[in-house]
C-alpha cells in the first residue's frame, strides 16, 4: 500500500522502510549508469523552505529533475508561510497547481497542517520536531554496509533535537540497540522516550538513555552527533555550549567505541564544538555517504507518495 503523506518518521512500518531502502539502491545503481526514470514527467513540486539549507534542497532539487519532475523553490522570505498567508490558504492554493509539496518549516504542526488541508502529498523536509528524511539516508547508509540491525549498537551522542527524534524512532522500527546520551535537560522528550520504547518492544531493538556521554559511546559500532543549536536557537548558542561540550565527539571518546566504529552527522558540522577534524575526517566517518544518500532514499519517498514505487521496481 502506498503512504500519501512522509510526515514523521512512525509513518513507515518496518516492511515499508525496508522496502524504500531496496528502492533506493536500486535507483542509485541507475544513476550511476546515468539512466533516469521519466515516471514524474509534468508533474511539478512546491518546496517550501522557512529555513535555510544546503543538502535538502539540493538533493530533492535534482532528486525531482531525475524523476522528469519540476520542483519550484519557495525561499524562507517568498511566501513567509503563516506570516504573510496562512496555511490553510497557501496549502489551498498550492493544490490547484502542484502535484507534490515538499517542506521545511518550524513548526510540525505546519506540515501536518499542509497535508490535511491540501490535496497533493507532502514530504517533511525537516521541522522542529523531526527530520524524517534524514533518518531514512542514515539507515540508509547503514543498509549498504550489511548491517544485521539487532546486533549493532548505534549511539547519538549531543542534543535531544529533531535529528536525534527521527534517528530513535526508524533505529527502533528498524531493531538497532540505541543509546542516547545527551545533558539532562536536552535529553529527548518522556514522550518520544516511551514510543520509542513501545517500538523496540515490536523490533527487538533496545534503549538506553543516559547523561554519561561515556557510557553511551562504549562498545558502539556507530557514533552520531549533530549540531549544538538547531537553526531558530542560535541565540541560545552561547549558553548550550557549557552543557554540551563534554559531548564533544573526539578522538578520545571515539577510542571507547567498537573498533572501527562508524562516525556520522547529518551536516551541516561546526568542527571543533560538536566534533573534532580528526574524528569527522576520519576513515570510518561517512558523513558525505550520508549526503550523497540522501538525493537516492528521497527519490524513493517521493516515487513512494507519489505511487510510482512498483513503476520504478518494474524498471529493475
Ligand atoms: N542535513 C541537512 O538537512 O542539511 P541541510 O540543512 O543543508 O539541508
Ligand atoms: N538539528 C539541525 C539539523 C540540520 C540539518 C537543525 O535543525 O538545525
Amino acid at each position: 500500500m502506498t503512504t500519501r503523506d512522509y510526515l514523521k518518521s512512525s509513518d513507515f512500518d518496518r516492511e515499508k522502510t525496508l522496502e524504500l531502502f531496496e528502492l533506493a539502491a536500486g535507483v542509485k545503481q541507475q544513476v550511476k549508469q546515468r539512466h533516469f526514470l521519466d515516471l514524474l514527467s509534468g508533474c511539478h513540486a512546491a518546496m517550501i523552505f522557512q529555513k535555510p539549507s544546503l543538502r535538502t534542497r539540493v538533493t530533492f532539487d535534482i532528486g525531482l529533475k531525475q524523476l522528469g519532475a519540476t520542483g519550484i523553490y519557495l525561499s524562507p522570505a517568498e511566501i513567509s508561510l503563516g506570516v504573510r498567508e496562512s496555511v490553510y490558504d497557501v496549502a489551498r492554493n498550492l493544490e490547484r497547481w502542484v502535484d507534490l509539496v515538499i517542506a521545511r518549516v518550524f513548526e510540525q504542526a505546519a506540515v501536518e497542517e499542509l497535508a490535511q488541508v491540501g490535496a497533493p502529498p507532502v514530504i517533511n523536509a525537516l521541522s522542529d520536531d523531526e527530520h524524517p528524511c534524514q533518518a531514512m539516508a542514515d539507515f540508509f547508509t547503514l543498509y549498504e554496509r550489511g548491517v544485521q540491525w539487532n546486533d549493532f549498537h548505534f549511539t547519538y551522542v549531543g542534543d535531544g533535537n529533531n535529528v536525534c527524534n527521527s534517528l530513535m524512532i526508524t533505529g527502533a522500527i528498524l531493531g538497532l540497540n540505541l543509546r542516547i546520551g545527551s545533558p539532562a535537560r536536552y535529553a529527548p522528550s518522556k514522550a518520544l522516550i516511551e514510543q520509542t520504547q513501545a517500538l523496540c518492544r515490536a523490533s527487538g531493538g533496545s534503549l538506553l538513555i543516559t547523561d554519561d556521554p561515556r557510557e553511551a559511546v562504549r562498545g558502539a559500532n556507530a557514533v552520531y552527533t549533530d549540531v549544538w543549536a538547531s537553526m531558530g536557537q542560535e541565540e541560545e548558542a552561547g549558553s548550550r555550549k557549557a552543557f554540551f561540550e563534554p559531548f564533544q565527539v573526539n578522538a578520545e571518546l571515539m577510542k571507547l567505541a567498537a573498533k572501527d566504529a562508524f562516525f556520522m552527522h547529518d551536516l551541516p558540522a561546526h568542527r571543533g564544538e560538536e566534533v573534532t577534524d580528526e574524528v569527522i575526517d576520519g576513515p570510518t566517518s561517512l558523513v558525505f555517504d550520508q549526503a550523497e544518500n540522501r538525493l537516492h532514499i528521497q527519490k524513493a519517498i517521493i516515487l513512494e507518495v507519489m505511487d510510482q514505487a512498483e513503476a520504478a521496481r518494474a524498471t529493475f
